[in-house]
């Protein structure tokens, strides 16, 4: 058991993620339920350097669950990132009377956390808040269900031109260098490949995929590529393709942003739910230092050096099945 938390901070930082306001208000409201007081932190590391904080009720939460994005606002800090900013928001978190953070964000926010920790000895606890599901330990990251679904969703309506017009689609998603929302999007909305980092992809065997369907009976395709493609992305290889089989219309769709908005899903929402709730009895067990994650639906503690490696596998078992079921 370690030195009893009496006030807790919690923010969110990084890109949004739909489910994060579920999630602060499972933090909220369970610290509040274990008699600890609550300092919500806005904009990220930043507001933490700037003071911006103040204590959360549990009203301040109310009506949240539903919402996408963050009600504490989020930043990307670079001060945070110095020798200096990182000490003032350390100052501030003595300031506050805080003693100890939940970070909710993706890799580079919980190894933000992690150097604060390690540079202080400070207590702080991980949730794994991003789109892109690339933190190790967990099944699932809060917001990349939702941003799946909203995925599918615009492919759908995009393979209705596809199909009317007999065109080739490439659509450009989010994940920075992980290719889950990619892989997995392509399975959900029946798309004939995708491109993702952890595989490699050349334009021929791009071409044997799409003259496979067409070959078919299907006038139409959709590729899905991962952002992440060093080269450029949906742009590449689209021009890749209209250079080398010019007998094919190609179009490029880049999502974008529209991506990581919208109401979350009832799995985002449980999964944050569970995640914060999870990350007060985390503190009250004296755990310091971890990500709070879920993997076969148990709660599991990972430490936080180890959940940004940035290593986390993509099961190549997706990758056979969207193989398979695209002939
Ligand atoms: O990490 C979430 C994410 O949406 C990535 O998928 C994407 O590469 C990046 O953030 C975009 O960041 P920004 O909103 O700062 O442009």
């Amino acid at each position: 058991m370690g030195r009893q938390i009496k006030t807790v901070g919690v923010l969110t930082s990084g890109g949004d993620a739909p489910g994060m306001n579920a999630c602060i208000r499972a933090v909220t409201r369970s610290a509040i339920y274990n008699g600890i007081k609550v300092m919500g932190i806005y904009r990220g590391y930043e507001g933490l350097i700037n003071g911006e904080i103040k204590e959360f009720t549990s009203e301040s939460v109310s009506n949240t669950i539903q919402r996408g994005g963050t009600i504490l606002k989020t930043a990307r800090s670079k001060d945070f990132m110095t020798d200096e900013g990182m000490k003032k928001a350390y100052d501030n978190l003595v300031a506050f009377g805080i003693d100890a953070l939940i970070v909710i964000g993706g890799n580079g926010s919980l190894t933000g956390a992690q150097k604060l920790a390690a540079e202080y000895d400070y207590p702080v606890i991980g949730l794994p808040g991003t789109i892109d599901n690339d933190l190790y330990g967990t099944d699932s990251t809060i917001g990349y269900d939702t941003a799946l679904n909203t995925i599918m969703d615009c492919v759908d309506k995009i393979r209705d031109t596809a199909t009317s017009h007999d065109r080739i689609f490439f659509v450009e998603v989010m994940g920075r260098d992980a290719g889950f929302l990619a892989q997995n999007s392509a399975i959900a909305a029946g798309a004939e490949a995708a491109i993702i980092p952890e595989d490699q992809t050349d334009v021929d065997q791009l071409e044997q995929f799409i003259s496979r369907g067409f070959r078919k009976s299907k006038n139409s395709s959709i590729v899905i590529v991962s952002e992440s493609q060093k080269d450029g992305g949906a742009m590449y290889y689209a021009d890749r393709v209209r250079k080398e089989y010019p007998q094919y219309d190609v179009r490029v769709t880049i999502l974008g942003h529209l991506q990581r908005g919208g109401t979350p899903t009832a799995f985002d929402r449980i999964l944050a739910s569970r995640l914060g709730y999870a990350s007060i009895e985390a503190l009250k067990e004296g755990q310091r230092n971890v990500m709070v994650g879920i993997h076969n639906d148990e709660i599991v503690y990972v430490p936080i050096n180890r959940a940004v490696k940035k290593d986390k596998p993509i099961d190549r078992e997706l990758i056979n099945v969207l193989g398979v079921l695209s002939i």
